[in-house]
């Protein structure tokens, strides 16, 4: 039981239970989170989020939940790798042409230091940003020396130690190209969102199998260690039955969080903020807090691999 959950349970056998209350004991929760502190992880942890579908939630996913982490004391990094910069909006960073952004830091132009900017979502959360330049990137990649290695090179030049970031969160753009690539090959976790619709397993094979490539012809160290159902909606059968097929296939890389549709959570980026921020009483916000505290807490059991670093 999450502990959403749980906390419903007691707020509706509490004498004087309504459902105003629990929602300000919620919003409480999420914007007091001093006394709700998540674990430091093991080691450092690069996340690379995927899946070549578009709208499934990666986006979403990634600054939610690295604004959980940074609220609740982990500090975090979210590389926005998808030349939209949907990313940098929704963490309040400055993307204009022109801005240092992951797109330098790619070319080896600048340091991927120099391009981290703090997001308005949390002291403790940094962002680099996508401007419009990364869109010829995929192209332009293609003749470069060591075009699937060269996020790596950015993000082991020293800057993650230097930043002293805990959990590095890449948002892949919608497609298998070159970038996805390159972030498969920085990181050596996936964390795949699965959108609890129809068609949402479609395509799931053939980002594995190239997942499986990578592995194995330039990163060992990848695999699968997450897996977020997201956009759930109760009243359908659908989703029921999505989540229960994903449970089965995935068994325990699959979070016990699920993040519901809501109204909410698409808003928030208009506003430039994450839902956290922009309505923190909200299930959405809630459930981005519970899947945060569920990778942490697996991060704080990790055993220590092998540090790319070398630190
Ligand atoms: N839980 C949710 N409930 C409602 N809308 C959502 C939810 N998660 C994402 N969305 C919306 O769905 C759209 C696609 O989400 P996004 O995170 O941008 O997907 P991706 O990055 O995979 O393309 C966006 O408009 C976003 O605001
Ligand atoms: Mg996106």
């Amino acid at each position: 039981m999450s502990q959403r959950e749980m906390l419903h349970n007691v707020s509706r056998e509490t004498p004087g239970w309504t459902p105003i209350a629990e929602e300000a004991e919620r919003a409480a929760r999420v914007l007091h989170p001093d006394r709700h502190r998540m674990p430091r992880p093991t080691h450092r942890r690069v996340l690379t989020v995927a899946n070549q579908k578009g709208g499934v939630g990666k986006t979403t996913s990634t600054v939610n939940i690295a604004a959980a982490l940074a609220m609740h004391g982990v500090r975090a990094m979210v590389i926005d790798l998808d030349p939209q910069g949907n990313a940098s909006t929704a963490l309040g960073v400055e993307h204009r042409l022109g801005t240092p952004s992951v797109y330098e830091a790619l070319l080896g132009e600048i340091r991927l230091a120099d391009a981290a900017v703090r997001s308005t979502a949390s002291p403790d959360l940094l962002c680099v940003p996508a401007t419009i330049d990364l869109a010829g990137a995929e192209i332009e990649l293609v003749s470069m020396v060591a075009r699937e290695n060269r996020l790596k090179q950015a993000l082991y030049d020293g800057s993650l130690a230097e930043l002293g970031v805990d959990y590095v969160f890449v948002d892949c753009p919608p497609s298998l190209g070159l970038l996805t690539v390159n972030a498969l090959v920085a990181a050596s976790e996936v964390l795949i969102p699965i959108q609890c619709e129809y068609y949402a397993l479609e395509g799931l094979g053939q980002l594995l199998s190239n997942i499986d490539l990578v592995r194995s012809h330039l990163n060992t160290a990848l695999h699968v260690s997450t897996i977020l159902l997201t956009m759930y909606d109760g009243r359908t059968k659908l989703a029921d039955q999505v989540t229960n097929e994903v449970r089965g296939h995935f068994g325990p890389t699959v979070l016990r969080t699920v993040i519901p549709r809501s109204v909410k959570v698409s808003e928030a980026p208009g506003y430039s903020q994450t839902v956290l921020a922009y309505d923190p009483g909200s299930r959405g916000a809630m459930s981005y807090v519970d899947a945060a505290r569920e990778i942490a807490e697996r991060g704080a059991r990790m055993d220590v691999p092998i540090d790319q670093d070398g630190r």
